[in-house]
Protein backbone atom coordinates (compact mmCIF):
# COMPACT_ATOMS: atom_id res chain seq x y z
CA UNK A 1 0.00 0.00 0.00
CA UNK A 2 2.73 2.38 0.98
CA UNK A 3 4.42 1.86 -2.38
CA UNK A 4 1.19 2.54 -4.29
CA UNK A 5 0.54 5.74 -2.34
CA UNK A 6 4.08 6.91 -3.02
CA UNK A 7 3.75 6.16 -6.74
CA UNK A 8 0.51 8.14 -6.91
CA UNK A 9 2.13 11.02 -5.06
CA UNK A 10 5.11 11.07 -7.43
CA UNK A 11 2.79 10.88 -10.44
CA UNK A 12 0.64 13.77 -9.29
CA UNK A 13 3.66 15.90 -8.41
CA UNK A 14 5.09 15.48 -11.91
CA UNK A 15 1.68 16.28 -13.44
CA UNK A 16 1.57 19.50 -11.50
CA UNK A 17 5.10 20.37 -12.53
CA UNK A 18 4.57 19.86 -16.25
CA UNK A 19 1.56 19.88 -18.54
CA UNK A 20 1.84 16.99 -20.99
CA UNK A 21 -0.77 18.34 -23.38
CA UNK A 22 1.01 21.70 -23.64
CA UNK A 23 4.37 19.96 -24.06
CA UNK A 24 2.97 17.77 -26.85
CA UNK A 25 1.67 20.72 -28.94
CA UNK A 26 4.86 21.16 -30.96
CA UNK A 27 5.24 17.39 -31.42
CA UNK A 28 1.82 17.14 -33.08
CA UNK A 29 3.10 18.96 -36.18
CA UNK A 30 5.11 15.86 -37.10
CA UNK A 31 3.62 13.01 -35.05
CA UNK A 32 -0.07 13.99 -35.50
CA UNK A 33 -2.60 15.29 -32.97
CA UNK A 34 -3.17 11.74 -31.71
CA UNK A 35 0.40 10.52 -32.32
CA UNK A 36 -1.06 8.50 -35.19
CA UNK A 37 1.44 9.49 -37.89
CA UNK A 38 4.88 8.43 -39.00
CA UNK A 39 6.72 11.70 -38.31
CA UNK A 40 8.19 13.00 -41.58
CA UNK A 41 7.39 9.56 -42.98
CA UNK A 42 10.29 8.15 -40.92
CA UNK A 43 9.41 7.45 -37.30
CA UNK A 44 7.38 4.62 -35.94
CA UNK A 45 3.77 5.39 -35.06
CA UNK A 46 3.95 5.93 -31.30
CA UNK A 47 0.27 5.98 -30.32
CA UNK A 48 0.45 2.33 -29.23
CA UNK A 49 3.64 2.80 -27.17
CA UNK A 50 3.43 2.81 -23.38
CA UNK A 51 4.80 5.70 -21.32
CA UNK A 52 7.96 3.86 -20.26
CA UNK A 53 8.93 3.09 -23.87
CA UNK A 54 8.31 6.68 -24.98
CA UNK A 55 10.24 8.03 -22.01
CA UNK A 56 13.19 5.76 -22.77
CA UNK A 57 13.23 6.90 -26.41
CA UNK A 58 13.04 10.59 -25.49
CA UNK A 59 15.82 10.25 -22.92
CA UNK A 60 17.93 8.56 -25.58
CA UNK A 61 17.37 11.41 -28.01
CA UNK A 62 18.11 13.99 -25.33
CA UNK A 63 21.37 12.19 -24.47
CA UNK A 64 22.22 11.95 -28.18
CA UNK A 65 22.47 8.15 -28.03
CA UNK A 66 19.31 7.27 -29.99
CA UNK A 67 19.10 7.47 -33.77
CA UNK A 68 16.83 4.86 -35.26
CA UNK A 69 15.89 6.30 -38.63
CA UNK A 70 18.78 8.73 -39.22
CA UNK A 71 16.84 11.61 -37.67
CA UNK A 72 17.98 11.37 -34.06
CA UNK A 73 19.59 14.80 -34.16
CA UNK A 74 16.27 16.34 -35.14
CA UNK A 75 14.53 14.67 -32.19
CA UNK A 76 17.37 15.74 -29.89
CA UNK A 77 16.53 19.33 -30.78
CA UNK A 78 12.87 18.69 -29.91
CA UNK A 79 13.52 17.47 -26.37
CA UNK A 80 16.82 19.18 -25.49
CA UNK A 81 15.09 21.78 -23.35
CA UNK A 82 12.70 19.30 -21.68
CA UNK A 83 13.38 18.48 -18.04
CA UNK A 84 13.03 14.96 -16.67
CA UNK A 85 9.56 15.93 -15.39
CA UNK A 86 8.63 17.33 -18.82
CA UNK A 87 9.69 14.08 -20.51
CA UNK A 88 7.66 12.03 -18.02
CA UNK A 89 4.60 14.26 -18.50
CA UNK A 90 4.67 14.28 -22.29
CA UNK A 91 5.27 10.50 -22.38
CA UNK A 92 2.28 9.88 -20.11
CA UNK A 93 0.19 12.21 -22.26
CA UNK A 94 1.07 10.38 -25.50
CA UNK A 95 0.46 6.97 -23.90
CA UNK A 96 -2.99 8.20 -22.85
CA UNK A 97 -3.99 9.31 -26.35
CA UNK A 98 -6.60 7.15 -28.03
C1 LIG B 1 10.05 18.07 -37.09
C2 LIG B 1 9.29 16.84 -36.90
C3 LIG B 1 9.24 16.24 -35.48
C4 LIG B 1 8.84 16.87 -34.33
C5 LIG B 1 8.35 18.31 -34.15
C6 LIG B 1 8.93 15.86 -33.29
N1 LIG B 1 9.36 14.67 -33.79
FE1 LIG B 1 9.55 12.90 -32.74
N2 LIG B 1 10.40 12.06 -34.38
C7 LIG B 1 10.58 12.67 -35.61
C8 LIG B 1 11.40 11.81 -36.44
C9 LIG B 1 11.83 12.09 -37.88
C10 LIG B 1 11.72 10.68 -35.65
C11 LIG B 1 12.66 9.51 -35.99
C12 LIG B 1 14.02 9.82 -35.30
C13 LIG B 1 15.11 8.76 -35.48
O1 LIG B 1 15.73 8.71 -36.54
O2 LIG B 1 15.36 8.00 -34.51
C14 LIG B 1 11.04 10.85 -34.38
C15 LIG B 1 11.02 9.91 -33.36
C16 LIG B 1 10.30 10.01 -32.20
C17 LIG B 1 10.10 8.95 -31.24
C18 LIG B 1 10.63 7.53 -31.36
C19 LIG B 1 9.92 6.80 -32.48
C20 LIG B 1 10.79 5.84 -33.25
O3 LIG B 1 10.53 5.66 -34.46
O4 LIG B 1 11.72 5.25 -32.70
C21 LIG B 1 9.35 9.47 -30.22
C22 LIG B 1 8.87 8.75 -28.96
C23 LIG B 1 9.09 10.85 -30.56
N3 LIG B 1 9.67 11.15 -31.77
C24 LIG B 1 8.38 11.74 -29.78
C25 LIG B 1 8.32 13.12 -30.02
C26 LIG B 1 7.87 14.09 -29.05
C27 LIG B 1 7.37 13.77 -27.65
C28 LIG B 1 7.97 15.31 -29.65
C29 LIG B 1 7.70 16.68 -29.05
C30 LIG B 1 8.51 17.02 -27.87
C31 LIG B 1 8.47 15.10 -31.01
N4 LIG B 1 8.68 13.75 -31.17
C32 LIG B 1 8.61 16.09 -31.95
C33 LIG B 1 10.05 13.89 -36.00
C34 LIG B 1 9.59 14.86 -35.13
Amino acid sequence: MKKIALTLLVASVSLMAADGAALYKKCAACHGAKAEKKALGKSEVIDTWDAAKIEEALNGYKAGTRNVHGMGALMKGQVASYSEADIKAVSAYIAGLK
